[in-house]
């Protein structure tokens, strides 16, 4: 008899998909966020040959070395960060993730972040909630119709925000790596240099992946750059910003505001600094938390963990050079 592939579940995996991994896999539990290695037995690691985990879970040499069978990271997300992508690529490790099923989600939650912070929404409902409607009127605030938006970063996330900021009559400009000429052509979205995009947008929202050469990219000189009267977005990932810049750059008056999903450390202790600005609108990294979206999101995770398990090519995947040795070391 064909003997199993042995798979750590780590993730939130709903009865339906679990049935479907137990069909083709023996599964073993870890709680999310922990280490499998503080977790299994020592005896157990080498028996490992795949994973569906969080982004909470780091993969990085020291696990991948010691469960030298593990084959396949299946992400339950689409940034993969948690994984440390060389250690991956040397020792051929498939990881895939979860793009294209969040898109509307994230950009759906940055509108509503700007919309928040261009016009006081949460400081409004605290307003009304008090009482201090009573006593006078609100504060006014700024209209987003007519501004400027910039995206850095322009993939799946970033042409959504696009397309739906164009809704709201904002003129949207971006940067990314490699010029997006299909957006360009479907004229959400013009291409200016990255200089250019801090200088000009009214609002910049940030949708680039954390990788070691994005970690703390925006910085002072990028918040110098800005209009004082600018709102500063972050959907993306917190480590891609110099917090403390961030920081000094809100109570000095450098930008007008912020609204943040995501921050250097998750979660927010009460005591960071950003609680106590009142320019800032804070959510816990929710982008993609909705019912629908994540129940996307966990059904392509755990197919792609199936599929690469059962020698099928999964729909998702990162490193793709790593693809033919994953398939070629499925337990006999
Ligand atoms: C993602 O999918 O990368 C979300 O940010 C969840 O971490």
């Amino acid at each position: 008899m064909t003997k199993k592939p042995c798979i750590i579940v780590s993730a939130p995996v709903p009865a339906d998909l679990r049935q479907l991994l137990e069909a083709s896999c023996d599964t073993v539990d870890v709680p999310m966020g922990k280490s499998p290695l503080e977790v299994l037995p020592q005896e157990q690691w080498s028996q490992i040959d795949g994973m569906v985990c969080t982004v909470k879970t780091r993969v990085d040499a020291a696990l991948l070395d010691a469960m030298p069978a593990l084959k396949v990271v299946s992400n339950f997300a689409v940034g993969f960060d948690n994984v440390d992508m060389n250690a991956a690529n040397e020792r051929k490790v498939l990881v895939c993730n979860t793009p294209g099923v969040l898109d509307g989600a994230v950009a759906d939650l940055t509108i509503g972040l700007m919309l928040c912070v261009a016009r006081n929404l949460v400081a409004g409902d605290a307003f009304v909630r008090s009482g201090a409607w009573t006593k006078g009127a609100f504060p006014l605030a700024t209209d987003i119709r007519g501004k400027t938006l910039g995206l850095l970063g322009m993939g799946r996330i970033g042409r959504v925000v696009a397309r739906t900021a164009r809704a709201f009559d904002m003129d949207v400009i971006y940067h990314n790596r490699r010029q997006d000429t299909e957006a360009e052509a479907e004229g959400i979205a013009r291409y200016v240099s990255r200089d250019e995009l801090f200088a000009q947008s009214d609002v910049l929202s940030v949708h680039i992946p954390l990788a070691p050469e994005t970690r703390k990219s925006i910085g002072a000189r990028e918040f110098g750059m800005m209009k004082k009267t600018a709102i500063f977005l972050n959907t993306a990932r917190g480590a891609v910003v110099d917090e403390d810049a961030l920081i000094d750059a809100l109570k000095n008056g450098v930008i007008a505001g912020a609204g943040l999903d995501v921050m250097t450390t998750e979660p927010l202790p009460a005591d960071s600094p950003l609680t106590q600005l009142p320019n800032v609108v804070l959510q816990a990294h929710i982008g993609s938390a909705t019912v629908e979206t994540r129940r996307a999101m966990i059904d392509l995770a755990v197919h792609n963990l199936v599929n690469a398990m059962t020698g099928n090519q999964p729909k998702a995947i990162v490193n793709a050079e790593a693809w033919p040795l994953a398939r070629e070391a499925q337990p006999a």
